[in-house]
Formats: C-alpha cells, structure tokens, sequence
C-alpha cells in the first residue's frame, strides 16, 4: 500500500538502532492498554466501538443541513480539515459543507464568517477535549449567539459537543444545556485524535466514508504495529534521527497537490508539539509544489543545507490534456495529449534529481491511490513514525508543556484588561 523509497537518504546501521526500536516496541505493546500513557489511539479505532458508530451515525443524519461549523483548534481541527480538504471534491456527492472557527482570534475573520453563516441553514460542533481551550470558546459563545437568534430553542439540536466523556467546563455546560455529547477517550491527545469521534462526526456530516478509513487503520496496523525493524514506520522514525545526527534539523514535508496543504498541516503540528522538547527535535516545514518551487525552491537548493526532504506522492489519472495548436506559440506542442498528472509526476521527479545533486537528502512516500482508507493508512504509518521518534529522542510523544508558557501569559494579559 505505501512504496517508500529511501534510496536518495543516508544508509541505516541496522546493528546500531536494532535493539533499542525493539526494545522500545516492547515497551509501548505493554504500556498500550494504561490509559494513564495516552497510547489510546493504537487500539480506540479498531475495536467494536458504540461512540464511534454513534458519532458516524448522527454525522450521516446532520447530511441535512447546509452547513456544520467545526470549532476546534490544534488537534482538535488540523486532522478532521487535512481529509475535508483532500476528499470534498474527490467524493461523488458532498454533503454537509464544513465551516472551521474557533483556530484564530481574528476579529475580520470571525466577522466574515459570522455574515456568511446569518444566510445559511448551519449546526454547530464544538470541539474540544479540554473544554477550556480560549479560541474555540470564543467563536462557541459567537455561533452559538446567532444559532439560538435564528433558530430559537431549536438551536439546540443543532450542536453537537465533542469532549472528555468526564470533565472540563464544555461538559458541564453541553449536560446543563441539554446539547447531545460525544466523548473523545481520556487516553488518547489532541493531535493523536483525528480517528475517533473528533475525525468521524464532521467528516461523515461531509459525506465522507468513515468506514473505509477504519479499514485503512486496520490494515496499516499489520505492518506500522509489527515487532520488526524492517517495519516501515521504524525505519521512517531511525531515518529522521540519522538526519538529526548529520545536523539536519529540518524536514520539508513535500506534496505536489494544494489539496494536501492542510495534510501537511496536520504532519507539522503531530511532529513538532510531539518531538519540538527538552531542546531537542527536528523543526517540520511544509512546501506545496510546484507552486513554492517559485518561491522556497532556490534555498531549499542552493541556501543553508541543514534540511531534508519527505515527499509525500499518489499517481493519479484525472486525464486533463490540451490539444496541439498550429501554431506552437508556447512551445507546449510537444506535451499535447500528456496527462497533466504525467506532468506533475516529472516535475516531482526532477525536482528530486536536483535536489539529490545539490546534497539535499530525500525520502519518497508513495501512496497507491488518494482514498480516505490509503490517507488514514498513512496517517497511522506517521503517528507510529512519531512515537517511536520520539521514544528514541528520550522525549515523551504526547505532552506539550510548553504550550501552557504562552498560555499562562495571554490569560496574564487578558486579565488585566
Ligand atoms: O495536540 C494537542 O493536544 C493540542 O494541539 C490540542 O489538540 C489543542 O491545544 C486543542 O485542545 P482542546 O481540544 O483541549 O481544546
């Protein structure tokens, strides 16, 4: 299902990286099942699961609304926005269109989407495990204010509260409320969450299969989860710490597609709140090309050489051609009739030569095709990846204590106002 070819990257010393990944996979199997060491997310989507059929069930039945506004930041909206984005003109019948608030504080942003949304028929999901997090609280007062102005006390089927099934002020106010509620499991963080009920409700709403992409966790868990050190995801997480040992402290994430932005969105945010501590970790950056081949391209090839590339690749076939004109006043006569995606498929590849030529190390992650099963798939292979990267770095994979820092100041400030 994944082709990954590490043939433009360093070598790997089996003998140096061996035990220590086996002994780490050891460690992890046997932690999986304490919910207090957050491993949750190996086994949550895979199991016989009631919450999660709920949250595909009442998704499938909110088809009937225009629009549901996803309120959530962090991990609580950058996996469930990465497959919107991919998959809403991929799919034969869109359903619900998805609105994202609540990831900035952005009064013109807030304001165009609260103009948008006075014409639409809209429900509401509010995201978030903490229930206590400042931007999605504040665009909830927000919509929730023009909800109950148009609906009235209707408003209230029409949100939908996805939070820790035991505490957190969000939980409070969905049960004083009477809001329906869906549980995100206490052992599973933010940004680990996409496959549970924070993914699965707005992503079904969307029209979007959720069933096919439990099947894709379930087959990438026999390769990602076995005892091996050939297992791809190992070898993925030993290669981005040989590249930090050669002082290659960048990683460009690479797709060829826009539709992938948010995708690699996503990969920044599981990586660096997942590795970015004590100091150490690699720092993630995200290009789309060609588009940036324009712009980032001359110092990705010739600027400072502490990056590496991880392009993520899947041939399509959308068979878009332009026809041979008589006169060839562009000098593309000789492309006529070659699928654009033929195209982009060379550029990939050139770019990748020259990049290779100017010493700048790449992996290539090739997916068979863009389904919801193969990007949930790759999704499993990096959060794998990202653990035991971060098992071998001696760092923990699921805390983020410094995002409290700037936390505690903004309240500091707020507080003051
Ligand atoms: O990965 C994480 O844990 C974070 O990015 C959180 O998802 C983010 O801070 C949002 O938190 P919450 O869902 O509690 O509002």
């Amino acid at each position: 299902m994944l082709k990954i070819d590490f043939k433009d990257f360093y070598d790997f010393d089996k003998n140096k990286y061996e035990k220590n990944v086996l002994e780490i996979h050891d460690k992890v199997e046997k932690l999986k099942n304490y919910n207090s060491e957050y491993l949750g997310w190996m086994e949550y989507t895979t199991k016989q699961n009631d919450e999660i059929d709920k949250a595909i069930q009442l998704g499938i039945e909110f088809q009937k609304f225009e629009t549901l506004v996803v309120i959530g930041i962090g991990g609580s909206f950058l996996g469930t926005k990465s497959f919107y984005e991919i998959f809403k003109d991929r799919i034969s019948q869109q359903k619900t269109k998805l609105i994202f608030l609540g990831n900035n504080i952005s009064g013109h942003y807030l304001k165009t989407v609260l103009k948008k949304l006075e014409n639409k028929d809209f429900a509401i999901n509010i995201i978030s495990k903490s229930g206590g997090t400042l931007e999605p609280a504040i665009a909830f007062r927000l919509v929730k204010d023009l909800l109950y102005k148009k609906y009235g006390e209707d408003a209230k089927t029409r949100i939908i509260v996805t939070t820790d099934p035991f505490k957190g002020n969000l939980r409070k106010s969905a049960i004083d409320e009477g809001y329906q509620t869906l549980a995100i499991p206490g052992n599973i963080g933010g940004r680990y969450s996409i496959f549970t009920t924070v993914g699965f409700f707005p992503l079904s709403a969307a029209g979007i299969d959720a069933y096919e992409m439990i099947e894709g966790i379930r087959d990438a868990k026999k390769i990602f989860d076995k005892r091996n050190f050939d297992n791809p995801a190992y070898k993925y997480a030993i290669a981005r710490r040989i590249a930090c040992e050669k002082d290659k402290k960048i990683e460009i994430f690479t797709a060829y597609d826009p539709t992938f932005t948010y995708f690699l969105e996503w990969l920044k945010q599981l990586f660096g709140e997942s590795e970015g501590k004590d100091g150490k970790g690699i720092y993630p950056m995200s290009v789309i090309n060609t588009r940036d081949l324009h712009s980032l391209g001359q110092f990705i090839q010739e600027g400072t050489k502490d990056h590496f590339e991880t392009i993520i690749w899947a041939d399509e076939n959308n068979e878009i051609i332009f026809d041979e004109l008589d006169v060839d006043f562009d000098g593309l006569n000789d492309l006529a009739g070659i699928d654009i995606d033929i195209i982009n498929r060379k550029a990939m590849e050139g770019t990748r030569i020259a990049h290779k030529n100017g010493n700048i190390k790449n992996i290539l992650i090739e997916l068979e095709e863009i389904s919801p099963y193969s990007l949930a798939y790759l999704s499993y292979f990096f959060m794998k990846a990202c653990s035991m990267t971060c098992y071998l770095l001696k760092v923990d994979p699921f805390n983020q204590p410094g995002v409290e820092d700037y936390k505690k100041e903004i309240k500091n400030l707020l507080n003051n106002l």
